[in-house]
């Protein structure tokens, strides 16, 4: 048992993985620009913040970590934003927001978490396989999650000599809220060679795996394709 600071917590794979963590009775600080989606948890401690924020993050983690113990042993970075983007669609307040929620919320939260954490602890960025293969109409979405994948190397090495193992998650489709809004999934499904989607707990399950020091302890600086074998890398 421990303590999981997790983002992206309002819906989807973020939910998944709170779920999962209070379910085996972790203590779970929530970040999410949205409010809690109905957790009931006396484990639980939501945080409505916008990751984008590193000031507002540092002021509200600091009682929430003090009030579950006073460290953390697991970050999962899972909020993200997917708006599709082309040549000729982006512009300068698109590109701010996918990168700036995509990547510099990942910087903010890392930063704001290290403090608190010990050698042994870990921390899971969420990719995408389009940060690895090219995704039509994900232009600036596809960069910033192959950012997000080159930021895991380099803090990775950055925060190895604390201890502090870093890795990533690239899940393909995932039967998300989002997704499911879609109508595309059980299309896409057919194109999967496993032929399904993954289900957002059964994601959570390798961020609970990652995170483990007595299975994935000599893991470090990865990101994991999870995507039923859509992509091939
Ligand atoms: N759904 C998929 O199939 C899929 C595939 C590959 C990668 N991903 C990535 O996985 C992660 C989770 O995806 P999902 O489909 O579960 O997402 P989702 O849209 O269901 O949930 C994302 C959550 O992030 C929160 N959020 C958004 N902006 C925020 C901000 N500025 N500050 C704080 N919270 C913010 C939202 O309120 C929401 O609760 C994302 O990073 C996404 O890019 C998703």
């Amino acid at each position: 048992m421990g303590t999981a600071v997790i983002t992206g917590a309002g819906s989807g794979m973020g939910r998944a993985t709170a779920e999962l963590y209070l379910s085996r009775d972790w203590q779970v600080i929530a970040i999410d620009i949205a409010a809690n989606p109905g957790i009931a948890s006396a484990n639980l401690q939501w945080i409505s913040a916008d990751v984008r924020d590193r000031n507002s993050l540092e002021t509200a983690l600091a009682p929430a970590v003090a009030a579950a113990g006073g460290q953390i042993d697991c970050v999962a970075n899972i909020a993200g934003v997917f708006p599709p983007t082309t040549l000729e669609t982006y512009t300068t307040e698109n590109f701010k927001f996918i990168f700036e929620v995509n990547v510099l919320g990942v910087l903010n939260v890392t930063a704001a978490c290290v403090p608190y954490m010990k050698s042994g602890s870990s921390i899971v960025n969420f990719a995408s396989v389009d940060g690895f293969t090219v995704s039509p109409g994900q232009l600036l979405y596809g960069a910033s999650k192959s950012a997000v994948i080159m930021i895991t190397k380099s803090l990775a090495l950055e925060l190895a000599p604390k201890g502090i193992r870093v890795n990533g998650i690239a899940p393909g489709w995932v039967a998300t809220p989002g997704n499911a809004a879609t109508g595309r999934m059980d299309e896409a499904a057919k194109s999967i060679p496993l032929g399904r989607v993954a289900q957002p707990s059964e994601i959570a399950e390798w961020v609970w795996l990652l995170s483990d020091p007595t299975k994935a302890g000599f893991v470090d600086g990865e990101t994991i394709v999870i995507s039923g074998g859509d992509v091939m890398r």
